[in-house]
């Protein structure tokens, strides 16, 4: 059985993923991020393959409110930005069918949720089978919903971290591909410890998507 090891690197406990993703793929993947707020997680993922360190290409970046900065950052690095406003859509599979057409349209194969902040259907998830990733501010299976930062704290927990995992129908279910650990420092706030927890975001998500590529067929 594969270990776990966790190492204290200043206030921050990291495990490192159990198989090491290589993430020099054999062939660029091409992706269609989904988000819905401020898209550092999209900017890390962006930045790791203007590193060549993920062999990859964000065909387009979906996002759903106006105001969302991550379309700033998609400009930044030359990505097309599409906004489907979700009040807009009557059904959810409504958005979602849209959704489905915009991401064929520019030949995605992967579909990343970076704080995409809309509850997903079958009609999104059938189109790209096991391929549709999401990242969670938890230790999955605990603090599931929007709130998972401040249950954490709420719950007197003394680490938790943060989750990339396939998208089930279930909100932040799914089969887990990594996850990182961030201890709670006693002075914590829920702005702090998000901070912290993002760091671990932006580096582990380039590697999920790399790791869940090469389990593929
Ligand atoms: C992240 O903390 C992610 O885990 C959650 O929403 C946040 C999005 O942050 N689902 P950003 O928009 O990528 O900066």
């Amino acid at each position: 059985m594969a270990e776990v090891v966790t190492e204290r690197t200043g206030a921050e406990l990291i495990s490192p993923p159990v198989a090491a993703a290589d993430l020099r793929l054999p062939q660029r993947l091409r992706l269609g991020v989904l988000a819905s707020g401020s898209g550092s997680n999209f900017e890390a993922i962006a930045q790791a393959i203007a590193a060549q360190t993920l062999n990859a290409q964000v065909q387009v970046l979906i996002y759903n409110n106006p105001k969302a900065r991550a379309a700033e950052r998609a400009a930044q690095y030359h990505v097309p930005a599409v906004l489907l406003n979700h009040r807009h859509y009557p059904h959810r599979e409504d958005l979602d069918g849209e959704i489905v057409k915009v991401l064929q349209a520019h030949n995605v194969e992967w579909v990343i949720m970076a704080g995409w902040m809309r509850i997903v259907t079958a009609v999104l998830l059938d189109a790209y089978p096991n391929r549709v990733l999401n990242i969670h501010p938890s230790l999955l299976p605990s603090f599931p919903g929007i709130h998972g930062v401040e249950q954490a704290l709420a719950a007197g927990v003394k680490i938790t971290g943060c989750t990339v995992h396939f998208a089930a129908l279930e909100v932040d279910s799914g089969p887990i591909i990594m996850q990182a650990a961030v201890p709670i420092l006693p002075e914590d706030t829920a702005t702090t410890l998000h901070a912290r927890i993002q760091r671990q975001e932006h580096r582990i998500y380039p590697e999920a998507i790399a790791l869940a590529a090469q389990g593929q067929p």
